[in-house]
């Protein structure tokens, strides 16, 4: 990890030398006093940089017991794999109603997200905060953002991990379809495909009837008995029957054949494959580990301000964030209650979204959500798994003192479609706050300054590469439908 050069960098420039003007960028910059006096400085040699503050000096200890680093970059898919998911992603072929994409609601340039508190399903129209629900669906949570989904470590998928891979050779599923799941699974060759998280994950929304599937009597795949003839009726659309002889997109057959060269029967290709593909898609395009905060760990001290480092101090000391946002990613991957208000159309019934406990049924998990990456926060509100909170700054203050901010929730801060779904229910709301995680600090009494503190901090977490992702839209898919809506 970057981050040990650095650390050892501080600690030898604030430990053998005087603070004079030598940086913390390694052993090869020569120390000011060897510098001999006669000898002019060349004009093109680069101003040294800053030397550690107290305030860098004291960041690093905290830094490095937090695990704080940024993770390698993995090897690249093979580009005609991320081609093929490139594709899928952006076609709306793979809805029932030939209505919706992946992209529609994880849309490029809207931070891989769509800017809504909870997402409009089926039957909506238009892109992002545009996007309008008409007679459509409201979906009861939060659509994340894609961003480093893909990374080898990340083994969990939705804010309950309802999609997870794991195991003793990390290849065991554990998905709403039983015949996925488990070390011999039913649904062998469709299983094997899915070889992470992130493309297991991606045949699942194609099963919703809210989300991509339409509703019963709208089409062939609404009406399909099972999630495996769901997925059969659309590889048929994608690739034909009878060896693609009947039906199907020559592109799509063409794409896939480059992608798996070694299928030689079109019959073969399954849903596993499309998600493989789109998984590979999704790693490739949206890895953002390059964020300002990054470059500071890597030893340039001035990449972030001294607000943001601040705010860095807070986050992984004081206000405890590091104690379920640590590590590389700044998520545990574990599940934690945080006393969120619910809004939006709940998703165990009105109002309601019990979260984790839903999954598992052990009520030690009620109202638990899995801790979410903080890498390109300031691109991907609305926050937490319903989007009640559309500001950093609001997220910030739900901390000083959750409870009160569960029970104070103003849901004008909603677009005016959800204000009044905040879900009131006293006894509702005090099992919320009954479940709060005792890892939280009770009061962290966070003043106007530390919040804005949290806040340039959260923002430093940006990579720059992420901020306009609209290169990644393509002009057109293999089905010739529209790619906008
Ligand atoms: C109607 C909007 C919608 C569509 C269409 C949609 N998603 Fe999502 N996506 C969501 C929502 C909402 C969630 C969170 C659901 C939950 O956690 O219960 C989600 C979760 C995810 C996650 C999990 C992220 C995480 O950090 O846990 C991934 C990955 C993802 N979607 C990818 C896709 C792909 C790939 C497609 C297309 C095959 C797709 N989505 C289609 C709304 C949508
Ligand atoms: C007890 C573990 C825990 C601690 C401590 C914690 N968080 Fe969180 N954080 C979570 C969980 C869990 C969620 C998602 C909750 C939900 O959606 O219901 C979350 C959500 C967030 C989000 C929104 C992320 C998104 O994508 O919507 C931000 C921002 C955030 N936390 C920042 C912080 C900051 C800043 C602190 C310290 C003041 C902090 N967290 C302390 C567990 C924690």
């Amino acid at each position: 990890m970057r981050y040990t050069s650095f650390l050892i960098s501080l600690l030898v420039v604030s430990g053998s030398l005087p603070l004079v003007g030598c940086g913390g960028g390694g052993g090869s910059t020569p120390a000011v006093e060897d510098v001999p006096v006669d000898e002019p400085t060349p004009p093109e040699t680069p101003t040294p940089p800053a030397p550690p503050s107290q305030l860098d000096l004291q960041l690093a200890p905290l830094l490095t017991n937090a695990n704080a680093g940024t993770p390698p970059t993995p090897p690249s898919h093979p580009q005609a794999l991320v081609n093929l998911g490139k594709a899928l992603f952006f076609d709306k072929i793979l809805s029932g109603n030939r209505n919706m994409s992946c992209a529609t609601c994880h849309h490029p340039t809207a931070g891989t997200g769509d800017d809504l508190s909870v997402s409009i399903g089926e039957g909506g129209s238009g892109t992002g905060a545009a996007r309008v629900l008409g007679s459509g669906n409201l979906i009861p949570r939060n659509a994340p953002a894609l961003f480093n989904r893909g990374l080898p470590n990340v083994t969990r998928m939705f804010w309950d991990s309802r999609v997870s891979i794991g195991g003793p050779q990390g290849t065991t599923l554990n998905t709403p379809e039983p015949a996925l799941n488990g070390p011999s699974p039913a649904a062998g060759d469709i299983a094997s495909q899915l070889t992470s998280a992130l493309a297991a994950q991606a045949i699942f929304p194609l099963t919703s009837h809210a989300e991509m599937r339409g509703d019963a009597g709208e089409n062939e795949i609404a009406d399909a008995a099972d999630n495996l003839e769901v997925w059969r009726l659309l590889v048929a659309r994608l690739v034909g029957t009878n060896n693609g002889t009947e039906g199907g997109i020559a592109a799509y057959r063409t794409l896939v054949q480059q992608a798996y060269p070694r299928i030689v029967d079109f019959d073969d290709v399954n849903i596993g494959h499309v998600g493989r593909a789109i998984g590979a898609y999704e790693d490739q395009a949206f890895r953002a580990l390059n964020s300002p905060f990054d470059e500071y760990m890597a030893g340039a001290l001035d990449a972030i301000t001294d607000q943001a480092k601040r705010g860095a101090q807070l986050f992984y000391s004081r206000a405890d964030c590091h104690r379920c946002h640590g590590g590389p990613l700044l998520s545990d991957d574990r599940h934690h209650a945080i006393a969120v208000p619910q809004v939006g159309p709940g998703r165990d019934f009105a109002g309601e979204d019990t979260g984790r406990f839903a999954v598992t049924g052990n009520p030690n998990d009620l109202y638990e959500f899995r801790t979410p990456s903080l890498r390109n926060i300031a691109l991907t509100g609305p926050y937490m798994h319903d989007g009640a909170y559309t500001s950093l700054a609001a997220v910030v203050r739900h901390y000083d003192n959750p409870i009160r901010s569960l029970f104070n929730y103003d849901p004008l801060q909603l677009a005016p479609l959800l204000q009044g779904t905040y879900d009131e229910d006293v006894s509702r709301n005090q099992a919320r706050a009954d479940a709060l995680s005792g890892i939280l600090r009770p009061a962290p009494n966070l003043s106007n300054q530390d919040v804005a503190d949290l806040v340039a901090f959260l923002e430093s977490l940006t990579d720059p590469a992420s901020v306009d992702l609209s290169g990644e839209v393509p002009a057109a898919v293999p089905s010739g439908l529209a790619v906008s809506d």
